[in-house]
C-alpha cells in the first residue's frame, strides 16, 4: 500500500552504538561490512470493531461534515500534517511527502482500497484548514484473518455498498498533529460508525502498521479487537 515510501537507511556505527540504537518494529536492523542497514519490514495488523458495542467516550464536540468533492484537493495537506511524527510517512523526505500523500489518497478515491462508502466519510473544518478526516471503503466479504480479504480480486459488484456486501474498512483516519488527542479522531469515528449502522453494517475493520504505536493505542482504546496476523499458523 505505502511500503515503497519506506526507504532503507545506512548508518556508520560502532558495534556499541548499534546495540544501543532504538528499534522500531516496522524496520529490520542488520550490521554489514559497509555499516548498519535499517530496512523496511512493514507488517500490517487488522482489528475489528463491533458497531453495536462501540462507545465513544471522550469524543470532541466539534462540527463535522460529509466529505465533499473539493476536499480531495486539500486532503494531502492534512495527511502530511497528521503523519508528521508517525510511521510510515515520518521517514519520507519533506519534499516527497505531498506526492506520497496524494498517491495514497488517489488510490482510495479511485477504488483501489475498495469502493468508497461516501456516506461514512467525514471531515472536520478548522478556521483555515481541514483538521480531521475519516475515509471508509468496502472490502470484500470473507475471513478478515486472511490476506485475500483485503483486496477485491476484480471489479466489486456495483451495488456492493448498498447491499452491505463486504466489510467496511477504516482506510484513513487523519487528525492534524496540532489537534491530536483532544477527541477529534473519536468524533470522526463516531460519525462514520453512526452512518454505517444506519446503512445496515454491523462491524468496522481497520488496519494499522506495526510500529505506528499511536494508531495501535487509539484502536485499542476505541474498542477495536486485534485480529490474528493474516497467514499466522493458528
Ligand atoms: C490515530 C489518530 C487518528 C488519533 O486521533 P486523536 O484525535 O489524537 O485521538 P483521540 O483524541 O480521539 O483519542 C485519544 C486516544 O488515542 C490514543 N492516543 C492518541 N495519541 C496518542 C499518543 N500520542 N500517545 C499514546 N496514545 C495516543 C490514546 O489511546 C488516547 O486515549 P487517552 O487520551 O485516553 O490516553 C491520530 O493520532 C492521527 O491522525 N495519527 C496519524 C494518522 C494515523 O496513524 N492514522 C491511523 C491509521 S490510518
Amino acid at each position: 500500500m505505502t511500503d515503497h515510501w519506506l526507504a532503507p537507511l545506512r548508518l556508520l556505527l560502532e558495534p556499541d552504538q548499534f546495540r544501543l540504537l532504538p528499534r522500531n518494529p516496522a524496520f529490520r536492523y542488520e550490521q554489514g561490512q559497509d555499516g548498519v542497514w535499517i530496512c523496511p519490514r512493514p507488517r500490517y495488523y487488522h482489528a475489528l470493531l463491533d458497531l453495536s458495542d462501540a462507545e465513544y467516550h471522550g469524543a470532541a464536540n466539534v462540527p463535522l461534515r460529509r466529505l465533499a468533492v473539493e476536499d480531495w484537493a486539500v486532503l494531502p495537506g492534512l495527511f502530511v500534517r497528521a503523519f508528521t511524527d508517525h510511521q510510515p510517512f515520518v521517514g519520507v523526505a519533506p519534499e516527497q511527502r505531498d506526492a506520497a500523500a496524494s498517491e495514497a489518497l488517489m488510490l482510495t478515491r479511485t477504488g483501489g482500497d475498495g469502493p468508497l462508502i461516501e456516506r461514512a466519510c467525514f471531515v472536520s473544518q478548522g478556521e483555515d484548514r481541514l483538521i480531521g478526516a475519516v475515509l471508509v471503503t468496502l472490502l470484500p466479504p470473507g475471513d478478515p484473518e486472511e490476506f485475500d480479504t483485503y483486496a477485491w480480486g476484480g471489479q466489486p459488484p456495483p451495488d456492493a455498498v448498498e447491499r452491505c456486501e463486504g466489510w467496511p474498512h477504516l482506510t484513513w483516519i487523519l487528525v492534524d498533529a496540532l489537534e491530536a488527542r483532544s477527541g477529534l479522531g473519536t468524533a470522526l469515528l463516531a460519525a462514520a460508525c453512526g452512518e454505517l449502522r444506519a446503512m445496515g453494517f454491523n462491524d468496522l475493520l481497520s488496519t494499522f502498521l506495526y510500529g505506528n504505536d499511536v494508531s495501535a493505542m487509539w484502536h485499542w482504546r476505541r474498542g477495536f479487537k486485534l485480529l490474528s496476523y493474516p497467514g499466522t499458523r493458528r
